[in-house]
């Protein structure tokens, strides 16, 4: 496409340039006949005055075709060779504009001796009027043309947005008339650069991770935490993302029918944003499809609630129950001991990084983890030093709940979790019917007192759990 085109304006330049000498060698061979031909026909000196301007005309017209040519040469083919890429556009048409002047002073010089076109230009107030009038838009795109040049504030090959009507697109060109934008409909538009000077640009460099947000809304009954690493997970594969930087997901609103959130995502290639962004979209919807989110619709949910805060269904207190059966101290309560502690047993959701325990706080239940994780962290010279990760199945804040003491360390979640809470009065019902139960206990609390206090192991260990035992046992009036 690119070769034949070549091909026809250089057969073009051929003809042009033909046309233009034949005419010229017809204006000089015949000259005397044209003279005396239209002597006849005007007065004066006027016969004469033709012939030197169509011979100006002829000369001028083959100034330009050379013009074109030596540029053609220079820019296209040397230039290109040397540097590898193209001279910015800009800078050959200078050259032209100022290769051509210079070949038309030259033409006229000798056409016209006796006329000093420097004086003409200077003294002629009229022609500098009209000459400024009608240049006045041209200069002006060309000044600000040389300006955005000089400044670079963007390159062929950004994307940028300019103009009141926000034209968006890649820089094709940039020239000393206009700025040449190839839309994402892949038409053109060309913002003339003096408009341009005055409006604002949003220029998105094509060597810049620039950075693209999508928007989605899902169910309140979907959990934030996972919500956000199902997304961020779905949107770092999409293609055209960037490795480079993790894409962020991030709550936006509350929304009156569900949570309002942002996916920020940095691209390789801004110019593809449009599919990009389509693609990310649909990443989303299949990964939530397989974790079972849901997005947000217009609904009303009308919710009809037992009294009881926390009823929870049949499957759900069997998890229960099977929960707190695997738990290694509550292994020797019987069935019924075990679906009685699930029933009074309150369950609750903590956000990774929230602090389900904080020491000092007085605290008078104990947490079995029924999913995720938690970190045991202490105070240690104004640090948080972590003591422990307990997992799945493992229990925590029975130290303040058995002694009556200030909890001892900070509890946080690590990742979403999800607790039981096991109050005074349900503990106290199977110490009654369970007493091993409170010596495993103060076995484990001596245990644990000593990693707390990061101190090796203590040869008066029995004494210490045999006082702690008895001081559960004065607390929770066990005989
Ligand atoms: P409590 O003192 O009520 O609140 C903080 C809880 O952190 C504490 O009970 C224990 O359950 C738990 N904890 C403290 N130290 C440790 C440890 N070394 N290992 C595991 N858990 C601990």
């Amino acid at each position: 496409m690119a070769r034949s085109n070549l091909k026809n304006r250089i057969v073009l330049f051929l003809v042009a340039t033909t046309i233009v000498l034949l005419a010229l060698r017809f204006t000089y061979v015949f000259q005397d006949a044209l003279l005396s031909f239209l002597s006849t026909r005007m007065a004066g000196r006027a016969h004469e005055d033709t012939i030197t301007a169509v011979k100006l005309i002829l000369w001028a017209m083959l100034g330009y075709l050379m013009v074109r040519a030596l540029k053609f040469l220079l820019f296209k083919l040397v230039f290109r060779f040397r540097s590898g890429s193209e001279a910015p556009v800009l800078v050959q048409n200078v050259f032209s504009i100022v290769v051509f002047t210079l070949l038309f002073v030259i033409i006229f010089n000798r056409l016209y001796p006796n006329v000093n076109l420097g004086a003409l230009f200077t003294t002629s107030a009229i022609f500098g009027v009209i000459l400024g009038l009608a240049l006045q838009d041209t200069l002006g795109n060309f000044f600000a043309g040389i300006s955005l040049h000089a400044d670079r504030p963007f390159q062929v090959g950004d994307v940028i947005a300019v103009g009141a009507q926000k034209h968006t697109g890649v820089v094709e060109s940039i020239s000393w008339r206009a700025i040449k934008i190839r839309t994402f409909q892949n038409h053109v538009v060309l913002v003339s650069n003096s408009s341009a000077a005055k409006e604002a640009i949003e220029v998105c460099p094509r060597d810049n991770l620039n950075a693209r947000l999508v928007f989605f809304s899902t169910l309140y009954t979907d959990s934030p935490a996972k919500t956000i690493h199902i997304a961020r997970e779905a949107v770092r594969e999409s293609d055209n993302v960037s490795e480079k930087i993790t894409p962020i997901v991030r709550i936006r609103n509350m929304g009156e029918s569900g949570i309002d959130y942002e996916v920020k995502y940095w691209l390789n290639d801004y110019a593809r944003y449009n599919d990009t962004d389509a693609l990310v979209r649909q990443r989303i919807w299949y990964a939530f499809r397989r974790a079972g989110i849901t997005f947000n619709f217009p609904t009303r949910t009308v919710e009809l609630r037992r009294p009881a805060s926390h009823v929870v269904s049949e499957a759900d207190h069997n998890a229960l129950i099977e929960r707190l059966s695997a738990v290694d101290i509550f292994a020797p309560l019987s069935t019924e001991e075990t679906a009685t502690l699930a029933q009074a047993s309150v369950r609750h959701v903590f956000a990774p990084s929230e602090t389900v325990i904080r020491a000092g706080d007085a605290g008078s239940s104990m947490f079995v983890l029924h999913n995720g994780r938690v970190q045991v962290q202490v105070s240690d010279n104004g640090n948080l030093r972590p003591v422990a990760v307990l997992n799945e199945g493992d229990f925590f804040g029975e130290m303040a709940l058995l002694t009556g003491e200030p909890r001892t360390a900070h509890v946080v979640a690590v990742e979403e979790t999800e607790v039981l809470e096991i109050g005074h009065e349900a503990m106290k019902k199977l110490f009654d019917t369970n007493p091993d139960l409170v010596e495993s206990l103060s076995h484990i609390i001596t245990e644990r007192r000593k990693a707390l206090a990061d101190r090796a192991i203590d040869p008066r260990e029995e004494d210490e759990s045999a006082g702690l035992l008895a001081s559960i046992k004065r607390f929770f009036r066990i005989s």
